[in-house]
Parts: structure tokens; sequence; C-alpha cells
């Protein structure tokens, strides 16, 4: 007898369920960890936000990426680094795509040199003068918007986005160029990856 289209459909969906299932199964046991994304030293040398809300800055970041996993290879197809301060986004740079295998580890550098026009409130208008005057600035961040895709021992993932990584709460002493100030920050802080194999939107 021959399948009615309504039995297409519930076979082709069965078999849909049973690869997703197969799919999460093989994450489970696979198991991998989130990279890990590490700040290792931060340096601002201009930060000046003059009084139509133009900031200058001149703002850098080394960043190290860890690929903890025995089995899983990482291709970086889209790297974008955005800096803020005090949830104000103040600039945007696309960083070097890499590949990165078995547990090695990658140093990225993010530069963010120029002006744009950022709206603080009246209470962080208040930090920033605070900050100013003892010359850190805190509450600056690097989050990383990123494109994927993953080889889990032989299967490799289409691209997808994980969730965007987050280096928050740095404070970065402004380095003036007369030399009397406070060394880079180097110590080293620890991004939010979270859930770095899913992606974001969760398909
Ligand atoms: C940060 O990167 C710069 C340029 O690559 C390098 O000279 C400096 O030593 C790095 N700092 C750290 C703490 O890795
Ligand atoms: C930023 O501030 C520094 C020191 O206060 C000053 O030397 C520099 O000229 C300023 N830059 C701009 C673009 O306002
Ligand atoms: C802001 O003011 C500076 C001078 O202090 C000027 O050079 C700059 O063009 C102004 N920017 C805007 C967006 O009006
Ligand atoms: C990086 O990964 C490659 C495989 O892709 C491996 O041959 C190499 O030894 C790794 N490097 C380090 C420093 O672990
Ligand atoms: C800098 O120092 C502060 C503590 O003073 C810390 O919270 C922050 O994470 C440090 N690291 C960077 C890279 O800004």
């Amino acid at each position: 007898m021959p399948c009615k289209p309504r039995c297409i459909y519930c076979t082709i969906y069965i078999f849909i369920f049973i690869f997703m299932l197969c799919f999460f199964l093989f994450l489970i046991i696979i198991n991998p960890s989130s990279v890990k994304f590490y700040v290792t030293e931060a340096t601002l040398t201009q930060f000046n936000l003059t009084s139509n809300n133009t900031l200058y800055y001149n703002f850098k970041v080394n960043i190290t990426v860890t690929n903890p996993n025995k089995h899983v290879i990482v291709y970086y197809r889209m790297i974008k680094a955005i800096a803020w301060y005090k949830d104000n986004e103040f600039d945007r740079v696309s960083l070097t795509p890499f590949d990165q295998g078995y547990k090695n580890t990658t140093f990225l550098r993010a530069v963010f040199v120029g002006q744009s026009v950022i709206m603080l409130k009246p209470k962080q208008l208040g930090e920033y003068k605070d900050e100013t005057s003892i010359g850190i600035y805190n509450d600056l961040a690097v989050n990383f918007d990123l494109r994927i895709r993953a080889k889990f021992g032989r299967i490799k993932s289409r691209r997808f986005s994980p969730p965007f990584v987050q280096c928050r709460r740095l404070s970065v002493p402004l380095i003036l160029m007369d030399g009397k100030s406070a060394p880079p920050n180097s110590s080293v802080t620890r991004c939010n990856t979270g859930n770095f194999f899913q992606d974001r939107d969760g398909y």
C-alpha cells in the first residue's frame, strides 16, 4: 500500500527527531568544556570626554583564548570585539579569524582608537569625573561577538554564534605620557563565556 502524505511527514519528523536526539546525546558524551577567555592586560592612554559628549579614546586589550578540549577544534570565522564604558558602547573592531586546535591557546589584541559620541547618564558622568581625578576608569568592558564552527571528533558543525563573551568590570588606569602615572593593569580577569558550544539563538 503506498504511503499517504501524512505518513511521509510523520516519517520525516521521526527521522529529524532521532537525528537531533543523537546529536544531543553525542554532545553530552563528548561534553566539551567552554573555551576560556582572559583579559591579561588593559591599557588606556587617552580617555577624554569633551563637553559635546565626544569621547576620545585609546584603549588596548590583550586577551588569551584557550581551548581546553582534547577532541574539539574551533574555527573562529568572525570575531568582533566591542568596547563599553558603563553600558555605553563606544567602539567595535574586527579581529583576524583563526583556527584553534586541541588544547591550544591563542593571543589576541584588540586596539580601540578614535572618538565616538556617548550619552552618559548624570550619575555616570559624576563617576567619570571622579575617576578622571583619580586616574583610574572603572566599568570598562570588552565583549566578543563570535561566529564559529566546531569539529567534535570527526563531526563538523555548521556555523553558529556562541553567547556573547563578556569581559566586564575592567578597571584601567590612564597612562599619561609624562610618566607620572600608574602602570598598566596587568592583573588577569576571566571573561564569562556561558554555554560556549550552544547557539545563542537556540538553533
Ligand atoms: C600585550 O600585547 C603587547 C603587544 O602584542 C605585548 O607587547 C605585551 O607584552 C602584552 N602584554 C601581556 C601582559 O601579555
Ligand atoms: C585629553 O586630555 C589630555 C590630558 O588632560 C590632553 O593632553 C589631551 O590634549 C586631550 N585630548 C583631547 C583630544 O582633548
Ligand atoms: C566636539 O568638540 C570638539 C572640540 O572640543 C570638536 O573638535 C568636535 O568636532 C566636536 N564634535 C562634535 C560631534 O560636535
Ligand atoms: C595546537 O594544535 C595543534 C593541532 O591543531 C597541535 O599540533 C599543536 O601541538 C597545538 N599547540 C599547542 C601549543 O598545544
Ligand atoms: C584591574 O584591577 C581591578 C582591581 O583594581 C580588577 O577588578 C580588574 O579586573 C583588573 N583587570 C583589568 C584587566 O582591568
